[in-house]
């Protein structure tokens, strides 16, 4: 299939939508902001899986960048992604543009809130940031009118405020979470990763040693203060949170020792990249 064939714009995605429902397929949903890579690759896999049809969205999302941080320089490359897309199973892309997602400008869309999880961790440091999400997210299912929803792990606080939005949603729309793509080196795959020098990509693989080291640890108090050392070892490494969550909550664990199983959650910025990562730890006694 040539590229532009994958792309529709709304009207195409809106009779797309309702051939397929004439015709009883399921369609799953993966929104992305482009910068394609393997992650997402996995997004796709798990979505062809799941649905008869796959539509990928690549949509840079200006609500939920705040003052200040990469809206800008957010890497944007339509036609690498569209490569990227042949042969893994898309059914169609759906790019709009800002003024299809927001007729009403960006800034005039009331945006939906992301409640109290919403606020904390990411929340703290991009305050509104999961408002942001979540309204360009509904927005994008309002548009594709999914079944299924796929979203990556690698964005836990994320993947939680979206399906707890879709918990209270009907017609419901099922969310499926993709385990975290790691590069050879344990750095979790991301489209900001392309930002960091050498230098800083080898301070960086400190975060996936961190989880590494905590899932090692013989009880989560201890596989916390693990993680703290290993990155306190390294001056670049600015640490925004290394924190427990109850995985059920998102709220952070007060008693570590009350729990068998918690997510430890690391965000960190180095030079001017920030960098977010996580892992499910299980003790054993
Ligand atoms: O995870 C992302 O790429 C974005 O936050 C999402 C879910 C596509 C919303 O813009």
């Amino acid at each position: 299939m040539a590229e532009s064939e994958l792309v529709v714009n709304q009207q195409q995605m809106a009779a797309l939508r309702q051939a397929w429902r004439d015709q009883g397929h399921s369609v799953a949903i993966v929104p992305t902001m482009g910068s394609l890579h393997d992650g997402h690759r996995a997004l796709v896999t798990r979505a062809r899986e799941l649905a008869d049809r796959v539509v990928v969205t690549i949509f840079v999302n200006p609500l939920q960048f705040g003052e200040g941080e990469d809206f800008d320089r957010y890497p944007r490359a339509l036609e690498d992604d569209l490569d990227f897309l042949q042969g893994t199973g898309v059914d169609v892309v759906f790019a709009p543009d800002v003024s299809t997602v927001y007729p009403e400008g960006a800034r005039q869309e009331p945006v939906i809130p992301a409640g109290v999880v919403g606020e904390l961790f990411e929340g703290v440091h991009r305050p509104g940031h999961f408002d942001g999400v979540l309204t360009v997210v509904a927005r994008l299912c309002e548009l594709v009118e999914p079944d299924i929803a796929v979203f990556g792990k690698k964005d836990a606080q994320q993947l939680f405020v979206i399906t707890q939005m879709f918990s209270h949603q009907s017609p419901p729309i099922s969310v499926h979470e993709v385990d975290t793509v790691r590069d050879t080196d344990g750095l979790a795959l991301s489209s900001r990763n392309v930002y960091l020098s050498p230098s800083e990509r080898t301070l960086a693989r400190a975060i996936p040693r961190a989880l590494q080291a905590a899932s090692g640890a013989p009880s989560l108090a201890e596989a916390l203060e693990v993680a703290r050392q290993i990155l306190r070892e390294h001056p670049g490494i600015s640490v925004d949170y290394v924190e427990l969550v109850h995985p059920e909550t998102f709220l952070p664990v007060v008693n570590p020792g009350e729990l068998s199983e918690a997510l430890l959650i690391i965000a960190a910025t180095i030079g001017a990249t920030r960098l977010i990562d996580n892992q499910l730890l299980s003790i054993h006694q």
